[in-house]
């Protein structure tokens, strides 16, 4: 709050999406509408913009699985930023959240932005490295292959197993799409891993993996089986900065680091020991 006055909060509408994107635009989010469109169907009253009287001045937004909810997309005008209109955001959305039953709400921070989440009660998880490039064609082994619809059961249930709650309404549209892409890893018939891919024209942005843990080599598989999918695509993925063997093949293959990022956890996260790369920045 800024001294007596107040900033009123709101879900976002269909007008305030030019705002939206021209706001992400200077953080070069690469965010288009239907980004913004995708997280309002997803959680049609958890994604919030804030005003100065009828000025807009900033957005956050959130989605929620169970017990777990998502943070993202938290952003100020830059003339408005230092007078606690982020902290009232973050608040708002917390607040939602802890309505709708959720016991713990993550989020991927810049790393300069880790104090500022700290003072609303986030503590520090540990290190991703957002990571940049365009797919190339690698050798690939034989044991992965594409999903199917008779999969996808599994892994909702596997998924959820790592990352705690289960990401059905987010999951099942992306494999849905036929624009997407999804490879399995299947020892007999129980599943050792799985990855998504979501491409939009030449981009693509790789994520979930989940992979049971020591299995780096069905993990780096799974990996090069969607860069194939994927070739001359621009394509980005969040992976954790202790996967380093993960790591050193994906700048082998041509990838490089963008920025590291840290996960934030407010209220208890127990940490699950599988091989997990993001979904996105803005949805766990
Ligand atoms: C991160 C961001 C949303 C914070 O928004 P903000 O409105 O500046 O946040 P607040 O004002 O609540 O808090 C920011 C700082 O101002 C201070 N502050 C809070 N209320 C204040 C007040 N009334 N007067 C002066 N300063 C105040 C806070 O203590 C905090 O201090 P710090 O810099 O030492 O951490 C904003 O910097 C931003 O949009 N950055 C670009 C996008 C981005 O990086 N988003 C985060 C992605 S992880």
């Amino acid at each position: 709050m800024d001294g007596e006055r107040m900033f009123d909060i709101r879900k976002i509408l269909l007008d305030d999406l030019k705002f939206a994107v021209n706001l992400t635009n200077t953080m070069k989010w690469d965010l288009v509408e239907e980004d913004f469109k995708y997280m309002m169907k997803l959680e049609p009253d958890g994604c919030f913009i804030t005003f100065d009287d009828a000025k807009r001045i900033g957005i956050a937004t959130t989605i929620h699985f169970d017990k777990l909810g998502w943070l993202g997309n938290v952003i100020v005008s830059e003339n408005y930023r230092g007078r606690g209109i982020g902290s009232l955001l973050v608040r708002h959305a917390l607040e939602y959240l802890e309505k709708r039953r959720v016991e713990t709400v993550g989020l991927y921070a810049y790393i300069p932005k880790v104090p500022f989440y700290q003072k609303l009660g986030f503590e520090y998880d540990s290190e991703f490295v957002y990571l940049k490039g365009t797919a190339v064609s690698l050798p690939i082994k034989d044991c992965t292959r594409k999903a199917v619809e008779d999969d996808f059961g599994k892994i909702i249930d596997f998924d959820h197993l790592c990352f705690g709650a289960s990401r059905r309404k987010l999951l099942k549209p992306i494999f849905l799409d036929k624009e997407n892409v999804c490879q399995i890893a299947l020892d007999d018939r129980k599943i050792l891993g799985f990855i998504i891919a979501r491409r939009y024209g030449g981009i693509a942005e790789i994520g979930p993996l989940v992979c049971q843990e020591k299995c780096d080599d069905i993990a780096a598989e799974l990996i090069k089986n969607i860069l194939n999918q994927l070739q001359g695509c621009k394509v980005s993925m969040c992976i954790p900065k202790k996967e380093t063997i993960l790591l050193n093949k994906l700048t082998e293959w041509g990838l490089s680091e963008s920025f590291p990022v840290a996960r934030m956890f407010y209220g208890k996260y127990s940490e699950k020991n599988y091989i997990y790369m993001a979904e996105s920045l803005e949805r766990g």
